[in-house]
């Protein structure tokens, strides 16, 4: 039945999706995407989704934390189903593949048992997850967080997005619009999960790989840093007795440089999100904000170094005050053997080249782990571009992609 996966059919669903919330590039290759979570960007594309997934006869719900299901019915109806999906969100300069290729993937995947008129004992269901950029809504997973157990919903409520919208308006709105979509509980015990992505790393295309079997996905931590200081007139005020909260920023971030140095490169540490009040360029900023995104693939080296983050800031700024908030945390997970195994049998028959691969990226799958046997299929990215309009995998890459996990799919079925 792999060989009813389309590559056409695949990719021209892709670039219909990419359209909605396309970001207008010189070449059609650099067009990138960006659809926020829970927008009527979002919704327009949800609705295609499901349109697609009606016409092979799926049928369709929504829970609570409005992650969408398409299931595919089995021919054991009391058995646990078999999970497939990822995000149909993006980041604000994001590209056409990120997430949205495993939900089409799934989709293909369904398509093709469609196709091939496969019966499978288990039914295949294919989920959506709401929110995984985190890119309106910080901190990013909170679908997955949210059907797992990780985080109780209502603690993701009063998130603010830029303009100020909270996520459980947000969330309700959405919901209200999408009241025609039978609704079914939070949270679940499939027979497994397997999410297919784009790598958005070199390892692949670098050593002519088509498949990476993955085999868990490193740690991660986000913190929300706030300095406060005090506004005072640039051409007046003396820098002695200034509360800088630029000044301090500069220093923290350079003793955070310290604290996070690895002359391994295994460590990643980033800062990429800064607010500054009033934000002009004669007055000294009385606030700053940053975000912290820490990661690293070993446990006690990601607590470590987080938790000394508050203490490094406070002894490097000069005059402000300091509150360090943490608002995301996923420790470093390893796949179940059932799915890499299933995963690595399905790119051997397809005689596909594939190699064990870690996740340096975060997935709604980092979730799904404590609930049942996970894993995940990554296909190449050009050049490890990702969260970049210029992300690209070809259509025979994902169509490779898309065999491999109808197969893994069929094998878990049973
Ligand atoms: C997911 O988008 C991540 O930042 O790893
Ligand atoms: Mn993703
Ligand atoms: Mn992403």
């Amino acid at each position: 039945m792999s060989g009813s996966v389309s590559e056409a059919r695949q990719w021209a669903r892709l670039m219909e999706l990419a359209e909605i919330g396309a970001i207008p590039g010189d070449r059609l290759e650099d067009r990138g995407v960006n659809r926020p979570c829970l927008s009527a960007l979002d919704r327009h594309a949800r609705r295609k989704l499901i349109g697609w997934a009606e016409a092979i006869g799926c049928t369709v719900s929504v829970d609570d934390a409005a992650n969408l299901f398409l299931r595919r019915e089995g021919s054991a109806a009391s058995l646990a189903p078999v999970l497939t999906g990822s995000h149909m969100d993006s980041q604000p300069q994001g590209g056409r593949f990120d997430g949205i290729w495993g939900v089409v993937a799934g989709l293909e995947a369904l398509n093709a048992l469609h196709d091939a008129g496969v019966a499978t004992r288990r039914a295949v269901e294919l989920v959506a997850w709401t929110n995984e950029e985190g890119g309106r809504f910080r901190p990013g997973c909170t679908g997955s967080m949210s059907w797992s157990g990780h985080t109780h919903p209502d603690r993701f409520r009063d998130i603010l997005d830029p303009d100020g919208i909270s996520y459980g308006g947000a969330l309700e709105q959405q919901l209200g619009l999408e009241a025609d979509i039978a609704r079914r509980p939070l949270g679940g015990r499939p027979h497994a999960y397997v999410e297919a992505h784009i790598e958005q790393g070199p390892i692949l295309e670098a050593e002519g790989f088509d498949i990476g079997v993955v085999s868990g996905i490193q740690g991660s931590r986000w913190f929300t840093v706030t300095l406060t200081g005090e506004t005072a007139h640039a051409g007046t005020a003396p820098l002695r007795g200034r509360r800088d909260a630029v000044q301090d920023m500069v220093r923290a971030v350079g003793a955070l440089n310290v604290l996070t140095a690895d002359a391994t490169d295994t460590l990643r540490f980033t800062v990429a999100r800064i607010e500054v009040s009033p934000n002009t360029s004669n007055s000294v900023a009385n606030l700053v904000r940053f975000t912290i995104d820490l990661r690293h693939p070993d446990e006690a080296v990601l607590r470590a170094r987080g938790d000394a983050i508050e203490a490094t800031i406070r002894g490097a700024v000069a005059g402000c005050d300091v509150a360090v908030a943490e608002n995301f945390h996923a420790m470093p997970v390893v796949f179940d053997p059932l799915v890499t195994a299933a995963v690595a049998a399905a790119a051997a028959a397809e005689g596909l080249r594939h190699r064990p691969i870690p996740s340096g990226a975060f997935h709604d799958a980092q979730f799904v782990v404590p609930i049942c046997p996970t894993g995940m299929v990554f296909v190449p990215s050009r050049r490890g571009i990702s969260h970049n309009p210029a992300e690209y995998s070809s259509p025979a890459q994902l169509a490779a992609g898309a065999r491999v996990l109808v197969r893994t799919l069929e094998r878990l079925a049973e």
